[in-house]
């Protein structure tokens, strides 16, 4: 039985009074045991939502690290074992944002991905197709390429210490969602690459699923058989919003 995740990505938000007013908002949630829940603050709040969620049974993870797994000369990055050594479980490795604004190549979130694992923490790898990808029919090679880059690189074992977040670039802060059928069609493809290189690995692989959920929508597509969860953006930043997101991923 794989258990559900549900993560909110805060992305390059909030000011000290508002990360503070949402940790305090998240530490009040009544969440469901079954579920494993994580959030992504921005780095330079990352220590203060630590601390104010000790003890709450909430993970709390980086939006992004350095090419190499232990502190060095290499400024302005954070190390996967800085992150760790100061609580951190999770890594996103290969947001669309990144990927696209930042330019992060494939070459570049296969080491971030090693470098992560390395260092202690587990990759959140995220993939996805533009809209012009979509209709151009070729969702499933570009999302197989990006897990094929990771698993070339890695290997497929490596695999076995990570969660695969599906997120159409589309989708992603649009209000437009996958239905879920789109996305458990992905899902599913997903799974089957995998299946075919390590039987164990796809059947304990968690996928996300992640573009506009809100907790409307949020049951539906938790609902189908290849989604274990999600990755969550503009929601997160609410604490109610995301506390209702993060029930309807219970059983
Ligand atoms: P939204 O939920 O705001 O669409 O963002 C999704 C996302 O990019 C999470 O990483």
């Amino acid at each position: 039985m794989r258990r559900p995740m549900v993560a909110g990505n805060w992305k390059m938000h909030g000011t000290r009074a508002s990360v503070a007013e949402l940790t305090e908002g998240l530490g009040n949630l009544s969440l469901p045991a079954g579920v494993e829940v994580a959030v992504f603050p921005p780095a330079l709040f990352v220590t203060e939502v630590i601390n104010g969620l000790q003890g709450k049974g909430i993970i709390v993870g980086a939006q992004n690290s350095a090419i190499q797994p232990e502190q060095g000369a290499l400024t302005g990055e954070v190390a996967p074992s800085q992150w760790a050594e100061v609580g951190c479980k999770l890594v996103l490795i290969g947001h669309s944002e990144r990927r696209q604004i930042i330019g992060e190549t494939d070459e570049v979130l296969n080491r971030k991905f090693a470098a992560a694992q390395a260092g202690g923490l587990t990759p959140v790898l995220c993939v996805g197709e533009t809209l012009e990808e979509r209709e151009a029919g070729k969702t499933l090679e570009v999302v197989g390429r990006q897990l094929s880059s990771i698993i070339d690189a890695c290997g497929v074992k490596a695999l076995a210490n990570a969660v695969i977040a599906y997120e159409p670039v589309w989708a992603i802060g649009t209000g437009l969602t996958a239905t879920p059928q789109q996305a458990q069609d992905v899902h599913a493809a997903i799974r089957a690459q995998l299946q075919v290189l390590d039987a164990e690995v796809a059947d304990n692989m968690r996928l996300l699923y992640g573009g506009s959920v809100k907790a409307a929508n949020a049951a539906e597509l938790f609902g189908m058989p290849d989604i274990d969860g999600g990755l969550i953006g503009g929601a997160s930043l609410n604490a109610d919003e995301f506390g209702a997101i993060c029930r309807a991923a219970g059983h």
